[in-house]
This record gives structure tokens, C-alpha cells and sequence, in this order.
């Protein structure tokens, strides 16, 4: 492919590696008959929905918003998480959504009135708006079944505690103490088994813990969570066992996700979900930028019309560096080169890639794996354009699917 031919900054969407992650988790589904869904937060290309649906459950959203385009786009199963949902959203998500998982008793039983009053007059067999075959439950018009995040207090994440839900004090899911004093609190008694009885509008159980990590640390982590819930388990449907599944990586440990998934449903009867987002776009894209100037202090710094701010923020937030193509660690080639951008941002830094030919103005350096966390979380700072967004069909042709300009910069400001 012919990197020079379009404007800069873009993502690329590549096509065929997307298909490849979907061919997997298809797979995955059919292997276990678990329920895979997208979770948006990662990945929102809605352009690319009706592919992926063709492979996988459906949706899941983080609030309102996500969970209509979901709705709208994909039209199949479309699950919603929030800590908290205000009343016109709830009124809203109940039409949306067949699961909407609480992070609290209290917000349960804030929204559990709009949920009945919707679940009494609900259709039981949603019908999809797209007009594309839905499963069951897929669509608008299907019951909504309630589920509650569980905190299983067990970190399997080592350096990042800003992307473990289970470091101290999080606020992301109920513990085990606290589920069991809210359902006390619900007036709910405990049985003979010692554990209480359930709501009977709580169907399902949530728990999300886990960040680009392998199925080893997933059974840890069921490990810990049955533990304690084993005889929760009995009481409801299903079990979501949220995203962080890096299923799609080389090597990832697929055979054992399998076991676990299948011991969970042969075991306690339960439908289980998985809600990835890395691993539906993993290595599916690209950020391709054009070096606009090289300027030279103790180091020699490339000026690049992509951000890590604005373009790629997990750059600086995880930090991560991303992968570059034909780009190796500094020092390592004749060329070392400090990748940074317009914005007036000091710390606006990509990283130090070293390179076998010297960098002119003008070149053009692709970024990897630049389909997930990035078009889903850019923006205008300093008034840099959003990149376009381009897709790689499967036959090699490449297509401007949206381009930005100085309208969606002004328009999101008054
Ligand atoms: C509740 C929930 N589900 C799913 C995901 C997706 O995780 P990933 O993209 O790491 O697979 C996240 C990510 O933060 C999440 O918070």
C-alpha cells in the first residue's frame, strides 16, 4: 500500500485483520456457546457494526449514548454498565437495552421501578431495527434483565492501579460484604443454605477486573470470585465476566478460557458473556501521520501532525509506547529520533524510535495497532484536526469512510 497517497493525520482500518479477531471470537462463541460483545468504549467504527455483527452477540455500552448507537447500528443483543444512571437516561436505556447492569443496591433500587414498569408491558422477542436477523433477545422492545457489578477483590494487575478495578478503595463494583449488607438492607432473608435470597429481578452477576491480560489471570480471578459467591451463583441466569481478554493475542491462552467458560455454564447452568473491546480491533489499524518539521535540542525531535494528546491519549495516560512500523527502540538503529507533535504541549511525546534511514521532512511514519482507545477518545486541544477515518477493504482498495475538518472543531464549542 501506498502510504503517501491520502491526507494526514488518518486512521486506517484494516479489514482483513478485523475479520481475523471476529473469525476467533465466532469461534469462541460457537466452541462454548458463550455471548461475545463489543465493547464500544474501544471501538465505535459504527460504520464497521453490520460486519461485526455477522460474528459476534452484539453490544455493550458504558451509558446512554453507547448503548443507542449500539442500538442503532448493530441492533443485536446491547447490554449497559455505568456506576451510576441518571432517571431520563434509565428512561431511556429500558427501551435500549436487554441487560442493564447497577454498581450499587442503591442505584438498583433507584431504577428497578422504570425497569418493571417497561419489563410488564415488554415484548419478549426484540425486533432489530436494521431489519437484520435478530437472535433472541436482540433488538428493541425485549424484557431487560438486571444485573449487579461484583468488585471480586482480586488484583491480577501489576503497575497500572489506574486501570485495575480492583485496587483499594475502587469504586467499580460491589463487594462481597456490601452485597450481602445490601440485600439485607432489601430486607431480603438468608436461607438455609446461609446465603440470602435474591430479588427475583436480579438476574445476572458482572464483574470486570482484568486489562490486556491472559485466561490464567481470569481464572484467578474466577477463582476468587466463586469463592465467595459460590451460592450466588446458583441464583441467577447469567454471568458477565466483563472485557481485559486479550483473546485475540498470539498465544493467548484460548483452551483455558474454554474450560472456565464451560465449567461455569455446565456447573451453575449460567449464560456467560464476555465483553471485549481490545480484542475485536486488536492490530487492526493504523495512525499515519506526516513529519512536518525536525528541529534539534541535545536530541533530534521529529514535529509530527499526529498527538499523542489529542490523537492517542493511552500514549500518556497507560503511558504505553506505541508500536511504530519500521521504528525500533533508541539507539538501537543508526537513526534515534524523539516523536512528537504540534500541540503546545511540553509533554505532547510519542517516545524515542530509532530508525535505519534518516527522517526527512515530509516523510510519512504509520503507527500500529491504532484501531482501539484512539478515534474513540481524540480530540480538538489546540485546535488539531481530528484524523480522518479510513477503511482497508479486504482486496487491498482503500476508502475515506469520514474526514474531519474545522465544522467538528467549532461545533462541539460555542
Ligand atoms: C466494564 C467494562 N467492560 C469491558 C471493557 C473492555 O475492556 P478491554 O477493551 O480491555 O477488553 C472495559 C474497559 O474498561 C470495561 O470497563
Amino acid at each position: 500500500m501506498d502510504w503517501n497517497e491520502f491526507p494526514t493525520p488518518c486512521y486506517i482500518v484494516d479489514e482483513k485483520k478485523l475479520k481475523e479477531n471476529l473469525m476467533i471470537l465466532r469461534q469462541l462463541e460457537q466452541d462454548t456457546g458463550c455471548h461475545i460483545l463489543l465493547a464500544q468504549k474501544a471501538f465505535s467504527m459504527y460504520a464497521l457494526y453490520p460486519l461485526i455483527g455477522n460474528y459476534i452477540s452484539g453490544t455493550t455500552a458504558s451509558g446512554l449514548f453507547e448503548a443507542r448507537l449500539g442500538h442503532e447500528e448493530m441492533g443485536k443483543e446491547n447490554h449497559v454498565f455505568a456506576p451510576a444512571y441518571k432517571e431520563k437516561d434509565m428512561a431511556e436505556l429500558v427501551k435500549l437495552c436487554d441487560h442493564i447492569i447497577f454498581n450499587s443496591f442503591a442505584q438498583y433500587e433507584k431504577h428497578r421501578k422504570t425497569v418493571a414498569a417497561w419489563n410488564s408491558g415488554a415484548e419478549p422477542v426484540r425486533i432489530s431495527e436494521r431489519g437484520s436477523a435478530p437472535g433472541k433477545d436482540a433488538g428493541a422492545g425485549a424484557k431487560v434483565s438486571v444485573g449487579i457489578r461484583i468488585n471480586p477483590e482480586c488484583s491480577t494487575q501489576e503497575g497500572h492501579s489506574i486501570y485495575d478495578p480492583c485496587a483499594p478503595g475502587s469504586r467499580l463494583g460491589v463487594t462481597f460484604a456490601e452485597f450481602e449488607k445490601g440485600l439485607a438492607a432489601l430486607g431480603m432473608e438468608r436461607g438455609t443454605d446461609g446465603a440470602f435470597e435474591l430479588p427475583a429481578d436480579i438476574e445476572g452477576l458482572h464483574f470486570h477486573t482484568l486489562c490486556e491480560q491472559d485466561a490464567d489471570d481470569l481464572l484467578t480471578t474466577f477463582s476468587a470470585f466463586e469463592e465467595k459467591f459460590k451460592l450466588y451463583l446458583g441464583k441467577v441466569k447469567w454471568l458477565n465476566m466483563g472485557g481485559g481478554h486479550h483473546i485475540t493475542r498470539p498465544g493467548y491462552q484460548i483452551d483455558r478460557l474454554k474450560e472456565l467458560i464451560c465449567y461455569v455454564r455446565d456447573t451453575y447452568q449460567l449464560e456467560v458473556y464476555l465483553e471485549p473491546g481490545e480484542a475485536i480491533a486488536l492490530n487492526a489499524g493504523y495512525l499515519v501521520t506526516e513529519v512536518c518539521d525536525i528541529v534539534h535540542n541535545g536530541t533530534d525531535i521529529l514535529i509530527l501532525d499526529a498527538s499523542a494528546a489529542c490523537h492517542m491519549p493511552d500514549v500518556l495516560e497507560m503511558p504505553y509506547r506505541p508500536p511504530l512500523r519500521g521504528g525500533y527502540p533508541a539507539g538501537e538503529k543508526p537513526y534515534t529520533y524523539r516523536l512528537s507533535s504540534l500541540t503546545c504541549l511540553a509533554g505532547d511525546v510519542i517516545g524515542d524510535y530509532s530508525f535505519e534511514r534518516e527522517v526527512h521532512i515530509g516523510d510519512r511514519l504509520v503507527f500500529e495497532d491504532m484501531a482501539i482507545y484512539s478515534m474513540v477518545k481524540n480530540n480538538t486541544f489546540n485546535g488539531i484536526p481530528l484524523p480522518g477515518i479510513m477503511l482497508l477493504t479486504e482486496d487491498g482498495t482503500l476508502h475515506m469512510v469520514k474526514e474531519f475538518g474545522y465544522e467538528d472543531f467549532k461545533g462541539r464549542l460555542s
